[in-house]
């Protein structure tokens, strides 16, 4: 059996997206039918319509979602119709190298449902990143659904789906950021702001916001950012030593992606801090830059995957958070469109006016 239900849907390099028709098949072994009812616009659903992820177009697109399990297919025992859930893009296996070194967050071989979504004419979807949840139903491994508390409201659980988690995380998880640290977030979107949100929480007393756009910094400052610096007008290096001391941050986060951006975040932090890379370059970029630099400068490069979450302990956490009013997610949400409206969407998110647009279904 299958359902046919309206997605949105990326069919080649760089043309509108378009909503169309999707079948979702019944769910098989390990995997669950969710009726979506909120998916954030995250940037990476942008870069997969670019090309800048794969071509393995069309891409059904929407990775950030909450939902209601509706059906769930044999062998399922860790959600049930009627659960309330929250996506997940990294479903852990628990038994490859990662996982068995109990690294779970690294788990090299995550899980996603193995029967396609389609077309109606049965051309196989790409969901982003395994999910695929700008639809009104879509069809994921059961281990992609994380139960959350369903007092919280779809729009704002579905945030930790993506963008918030992987901010959030960059911060705690990746940059380990604690007590009195200082600390730069380079691109102050969905992603960054989460990541000044999640250094506010963990104590750091020094936390710069960077961007080009004054809305996000002004955004940034009412998630716990101390300073902020406009990356059009200001030297961000010279600016972020300026406000530590002469010597750089502790912490550098980089959440935009680019190789201008990450070399801003290598020098801006204090010798043998901390840099994390959670903004995704595309397969052209290039770094090049001085070796010695690298190590005479110590310290750590890490990348962030996810913000090194673990769903099933991070996502009720941070649902806990905000319903304690600890974690203003409401302040994501800078409006709610409908399905139709995910390529205005992507205009508003170019041109800076919104930390995030959440398809409400
Ligand atoms: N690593 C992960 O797990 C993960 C998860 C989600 C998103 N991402 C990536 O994170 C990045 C950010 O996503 P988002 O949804 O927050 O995007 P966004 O478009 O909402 O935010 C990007 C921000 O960066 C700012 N910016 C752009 N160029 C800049 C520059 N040179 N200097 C300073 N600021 C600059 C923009 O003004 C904007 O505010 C994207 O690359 C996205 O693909 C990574
Ligand atoms: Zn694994
Ligand atoms: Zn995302």
């Amino acid at each position: 059996m299958t359902q046919t239900v309206r997605g949105v849907v990326a069919r080649g390099k760089g043309a509108p997206v378009e909503v169309t028709d999707v079948v979702v098949p019944d769910p098989g072994p390990d995997e669950a039918v969710v009726r979506v009812q909120a998916c954030g616009v995250c940037h990476t659903d942008l870069h997969y319509r670019e090309g800048g992820i794969n071509d393995e177009f069309p891409f059904l697109l929407g990775h950030e979602a909450a939902g209601v399990v509706e059906q769930v297919g044999d062998g399922v025992t860790g959600v049930a119709p009627g659960d309330f859930v929250v996506l997940n893009w990294r479903a852990v296996c628990g038994a490859c190298r990662a996982c068995l070194k109990g690294k779970p967050w690294y788990c090299f071989d995550t899980h996603n449902a193995a029967q396609p979504m389609t077309l109606a004419d049965g051309t196989p979807l790409s969901p982003a990143l395994g999910i695929g949840a700008f639809a009104e139903k879509t069809l994921v491994h059961a281990g992609q659904c994380t139960k959350v508390d369903p007092e919280a409201s779809p729009a704002v659980a579905g945030l930790l789906g993506c963008g918030v988690m992987a901010g959030f995380g960059a911060a705690v998880n990746t940059g380990n950021v604690g007590r009195g640290d200082s600390v730069a977030v380079i691109g102050c979107g969905g992603v960054g702001a989460a990541a000044v949100a999640g250094a506010h929480l963990a104590g750091a007393t020094t936390i710069i916001a960077v961007d080009l756009d004054p809305r996000k910094l002004e955004w940034a400052r009412g998630l716990g950012a101390t300073h902020t610096v406009d990356a059009k007008s200001e030297d961000v290096v010279a600016r972020v030593r300026e406000l530590t001391g002469g010597f750089g941050a502790d912490v550098v986060i980089d959440a935009v992606g680019r190789p201008e951006t990450w070399k801003q975040a290598f020098y801006a932090r204090d010798l043998a801090g901390t840099v994390v890379l959670v903004g995704v370059p595309t397969p052209d970029m290039r770094l090049e830059m001085p070796l010695i630099d690298l190590f005479s400068r110590g310290g750590a490069l890490k990348s962030s995957w996810y913000g090194d979450c673990l769903p099933s302990r991070d996502f009720p956490y941070l649902i806990d958070l905000h319903r304690q009013g600890r974690l203003d997610l409401d302040a994501f949400v800078t409006e709610t469109i409908a399905l139709d409206q995910v390529e205005e969407a992507f205009a508003k998110m170019h041109h800076g006016d919104v930390l995030r647009s959440v398809v409400v279904l």
